[in-house]
C-alpha cells in the first residue's frame, strides 16, 4: 500500500537478518517496498518475502535513497559507515551492532524496559547486547518495583549469538568429533564440540573483564539509566546452536522474597515463566528457541544472603529473537515512519 513503509535490512543474509524477514512476516509489519542488502558476495542471490522474490544487493552509498527504516544488522563497522550514510538520506535506523549503543545521543531500548526513549533518537536507535537484553527484560520489573542494588549474572551463550557461520563450525566440528575426525577452528578460537570457553571477545588486560562484559555493564546502567547499579558478569560460549541462558542472582534495597518475584514475573511483558520443580523442568534453550519471550525459573531465595534481599533465577531466551531481530521490529512497531504519510 502507498501509505508503507520502504524497510533496508542491511546483513539481509546472515543470521540475524533471517530473522528480520521472518519476524516482519509473523507480525504483519506493513512493508510497501524492501530492500535486501549485504556484501558483494552475495548480491543477487534472492530470497522470498510476502511470495515476492526480492534480489540482494550489494550495500553500498546509493541503497538508502527513498528508504524509511534501514535495519542494520552487518556488524559494527558497517553500522558505522552506513548508519550516518542512510540517516542523511533520511531513513530512521535500528541497528543491531555495539557501534553507537553507548553514544549518549542515541537510544539503547528495550521496548519492555524504556520505549519511552525512542522519542530522544536523531536518527539512529540502538538495539542493545543480547546478553543484557536477556537479563534485563525479567530484571526492569523487579528493579521497578524494588531498586536491585547489585547484580551477578553468568552467561551461557548460543553459537548463534556469533553469526550463521559460528554456528555451521559448531554442526561440522560436533560431526568431525563424533567421526574421529581432526577439525581446526575458523570461526571460534577454541574447539567448540564437546567444550566450552570464555566469551571469544577481546580481553582487557587491566580489569579481566571481556568485551562482552564490559557490554553488559555498560548497558544495564544506560537502559535502567540507574549508573549506581552494581553487575558482576562473567560471559561464556557454550556448545549450543541457538538462544542464550543465563545464571542470575540479584539483591535489592529492601527484602524481597521468592513470592514476590514469581508475582512480579507472572505480570511481566515479555516473560514467561517456566519453573516445575515437581519435574525439575526449568528454562532451556531448545524451548526458548524460536520464542518471543524470555523464560525465567529456578526463582529461589539466595542462601548465600540471609538478611533475604536477594533471589536468584535461571532465564533463557532466543538471541537471534528477542536479543536481536523481535527487539528492533518492536522498536520498529513503535516509530511513526511505520505509517508513512
Ligand atoms: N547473532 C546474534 O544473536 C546477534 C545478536 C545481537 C546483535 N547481533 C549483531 O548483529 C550483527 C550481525 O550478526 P549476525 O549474527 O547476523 O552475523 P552473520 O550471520 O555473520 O551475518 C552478517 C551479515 O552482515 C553482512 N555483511 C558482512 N560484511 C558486509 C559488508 N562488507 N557489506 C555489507 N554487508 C556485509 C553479511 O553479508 P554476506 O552474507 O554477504 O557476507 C551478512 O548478511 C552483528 O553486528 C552482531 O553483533 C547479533
Amino acid at each position: 500500500m502507498k501509505n508503507e513503509p520502504v524497510i533496508a535490512i542491511a546483513g539481509v543474509t546472515g543470521a540475524v537478518g533471517a530473522e528480520f524477514i521472518a519476524t516482519m512476516d509473523r507480525r504483519k509489519f506493513p512493508v510497501r517496498k524492501l530492500k535486501a542488502l549485504a556484501s558483494a558476495r552475495s548480491a543477487g542471490r534472492t530470497l522470498d518475502f510476502r511470495g515476492m522474490r526480492i534480489v540482494v544487493e550489494e550495500l553500498s552509498e546509493r541503497s538508502f535513497d527513498g528508504v524509511d527504516i534501514a535495519l542494520f544488522s552487518a556488524g559494527g563497522a558497517i553500522a558505522r559507515k552506513f548508519a550516518p550514510v542512510a540517516v542523511k538520506a533520511g531513513a530512521v535506523v535500528v541497528d543491531n551492532s555495539s557501534a553507537f549503543r553507548m553514544d549518549p545521543n542515541v537510544p539503547l531500548v528495550i521496548p519492555e524496559v524504556n520505549a519511552r526513549r525512542i522519542r530522544d533518537h536523531k536518527g539512529i536507535i540502538a538495539n542493545p547486547n543480547c546478553a543484557a537484553i536477556t537479563a534485563l527484560v525479567p530484571l526492569w520489573p523487579i528493579h521497578q518495583l524494588n531498586r536491585i542494588k547489585r547484580v551477578i549474572i553468568a552467561t551461557y551463550q548460543a553459537a548463534s549469538g556469533a553469526g550463521a557461520a559460528a554456528m555451521a563450525e559448531l554442526v561440522h566440528s560436533t560431526r568431525a568429533h563424533l567421526d574421529g575426525e581432526a577439525f581446526k577452528p575458523k570461526v571460534m578460537p577454541h574447539p567448540y564440540a564437546f567444550n566450552l570457553f570464555s566469551h571469544n571477545t577481546a580481553i582487557d588486560p587491566e580489569t579481566g573483564y571481556n568485551d562482552e562484559e564490559t557490554k553488559v555493564i555498560g548497558e544495564t546502567r544506560k537502559i535502567f539509566e540507574d549508573e549506581r547499579i552494581a553487575v558482576g558478569v562473567t560471559c561464556v560460549r557454550v556448545p549450543v546452536l541457538r538462544a542464550h541462558s543465563e545464571a542470575i542472582t540479584f539483591e535489592c534495597e529492601r527484602p524481597i522474597s521468592e513470592a514476590d518475584v514469581r508475582d512480579i514475573l507472572s505480570r511481566a511483558p515479555g516473560v514467561r515463566i517456566v519453573d516445575d520443580r515437581s519435574k525439575n523442568y526449568f528454562p532451556m534453550p531448545v524451548d526458548a528457541s524460536g520464542q518471543d519471550e524470555v523464560l525465567v525459573g529456578r526463582i529461589r531465595k539466595d542462601l548465600s544472603d540471609p538478611s533475604g534481599h536477594s533471589v536468584s533465577m535461571f532465564v533463557a531466551a532466543d538471541q537471534l529473537l528477542k536479543g536481536a531481530a523481535l527487539n528492533a521490529i518492536q522498536i520498529a512497531e513503535l516509530l511513526p515512519e511505520r505509517a508513512m504519510a
